[in-house]
């Protein structure tokens, strides 16, 4: 598949951080830190252990995935290649364009998964089944 919507798109984005001998704070700006404007913002929390998340790829929206406690893995997939990338640190976030599969799992006990996204909620934007993304993008 084209190169513009792979894998290789999908980027590891660190953060400011702003060291204080009382506590570190990191932020983030819409169209400095990540290429899309945020209109949702959610997280995932009480994961249980073995849980696998995710399941499913998107047709348009764009993501920032930040463990914002804890960690957790992603395995990517465009449909002809597949990584996992840990995340581990809260300054490191994955960037993640549409037309991409993804499965979080591996979450450390009491993990926190910060999802920045570039469109509100909309159920007929995911593809929930893997032939038919796959199909999709050609693969
Ligand atoms: P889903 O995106 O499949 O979760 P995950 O990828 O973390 O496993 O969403 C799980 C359920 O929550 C599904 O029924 C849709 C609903 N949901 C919302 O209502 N709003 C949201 O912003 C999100 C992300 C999910």
């Amino acid at each position: 598949m084209a190169t513009l919507l792979g894998i290789d798109q999908c980027k590891l984005v660190e953060l400011p951080v702003i060291h204080n001998p009382q506590g570190n704070l990191t932020f983030i700006e819409a169209e400095r830190h990540i290429p899309f404007q945020i209109a949702r913002v959610y997280y995932l929390y009480d994961v249980p252990e073995g849980a696998v998340r995710g399941g499913h790829a998107h047709r348009e929206l764009e993501q920032l995935i930040l463990p914002i406690g804890g960690s957790f893995d992603i395995v990517l997939d465009d449909g002809s290649e597949r990584k996992r990338v840990v995340l581990d640190q809260p300054r490191v976030g994955l960037y993640l364009p549409r037309l991409i599969w993804r499965e979080l799992e591996n979450f450390s006990a009491g993990a926190f998964c910060l999802v920045l996204a570039s469109a509100p909620y909309d159920e007929s934007d995911y593809y929930r089944d893997y032939a038919e993304f796959r199909a999709a993008v050609g693969a």
